[in-house]
Parts: C-alpha cells; structure tokens; sequence
C-alpha cells in the first residue's frame, strides 16, 4: 500500500543541508576530541545515520530505546527503558541525538541518566525542537528546525509506527 502525503512543512533538501550544516558545526566545537553518539530509538535511527556522516571526528555511536507514548501524540509523562545504553560511558564525551524534543521530559530523563552514567560532558543534539509544550528544562545544543506546536512525521518521526521511512517532514494534520 502507497504512503500518500501532503503537507510537505520541511523538504529533503532543506534537511540534508541543515544536517551537513550542524555536523560541520559539532566537528569544529569538538576538534580533537573523540565523541559518543547516543541516538534514541526508534525516532532519531535516520537523523542519526545522516548527522554522523557528517561529522568529521573519531566518533562512537550507541543506542537506547526508552518507552514511547501511549497513543503517541501525548506524554505519559514518564519514561522507562526499553534497551539501554550498550557501552560503559564514563568519562566521555557524550552527544546525546533525538528526532524531536517536545515536553522535554523523555530527554530530562536520557540527560539525567547519561550524567549518572559519570559522562564527562553531555550535549543534546535535536533534529526538532517544539519549544511551545515545554514541561521540562531542556535546551538543545543543537537543533535543526524549530516548529510550532503541530505533530509531524517522516525523516524517522512516526504514526503509529508508520511514516518514519518518508524522506521529508510533513504535517500530520
Ligand atoms: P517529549 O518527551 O515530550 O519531549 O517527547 C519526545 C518524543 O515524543 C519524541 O522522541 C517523539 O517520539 C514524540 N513526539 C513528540 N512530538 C512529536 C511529533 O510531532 N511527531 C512525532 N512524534 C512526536
Ligand atoms: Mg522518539
């Protein structure tokens, strides 16, 4: 069966020089430095595999996954994890990758933990920053694309675990 989409809000080519923008800018603030990725799953798989093609530094790359939302479009409010972080982090140097940072309460909850985890330092690149429906004291790093308050989907953003192959962002609604 066809994806049919309209309401095209960020086309491909506007990510891929964004990315490549952003990864320019990560490579040159960590120059000489080696870097963690950490990219959430599922939502950040596709901005992660494009941004580290980007990023010119020795650069490890691991993943978590942490409990979605009920019906994906509103926070339970709380997170758990899924799969956790696969390599021993302390000490390093950590860039932490997510699609989108809505409430801000899933990457309160990644942050807090990778800090525990003993990272020396800890930055947050997003792929989206939806700053209207902010609980959490979260401010990115990095971001690619500030959006207004409406739910969107493609370039590994999902509903109801659809769309997340699109290669462009749209509007759901
Ligand atoms: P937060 O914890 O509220 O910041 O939500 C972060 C997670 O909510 C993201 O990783 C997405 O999985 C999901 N999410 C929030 N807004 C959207 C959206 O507009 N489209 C798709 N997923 C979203
Ligand atoms: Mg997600």
């Amino acid at each position: 069966m066809e994806q049919s989409v309209e309401n095209v809000l960020i086309t491909r080519e506007e990510i891929n020089q964004k990315v490549k923008n952003i990864g320019q800018i990560i490579s040159e603030d960590y120059k000489g430095r080696e870097i963690y990725v950490l990219s959430l799953l599922r939502g950040s798989f596709i901005f992660a595999a494009d941004l580290v093609r980007e990023i010119n530094l020795q650069t490890r790359i691991g993943f978590m996954t942490t409990s979605s939302y009920g019906n994906e479009e509103v926070s339970a409010g709380s997170v758990k994890i899924i799969n956790d972080i696969p390599d021993k982090i302390s000490g390093l140097d950590v860039l932490i990758v997510d699609d989108i940072i809505d409430t801000g309460i899933t990457m309160d909850f990644v942050y807090k933990h990778v800090k525990a985890l003993g990272a020396s330092s800890i930055k947050i690149c997003t792929l989206l920053d939806k700053p209207d429906r902010r609980l959490a004291n979260i401010h990115p790093d990095y971001c690619c694309f500030k959006i207004p308050d409406v739910f969107v989907v493609g370039y590994g953003l999902n509903f109801g675990d659809y769309y997340r192959n699109v290669p462009y962002i749209f509007n759901w609604k």
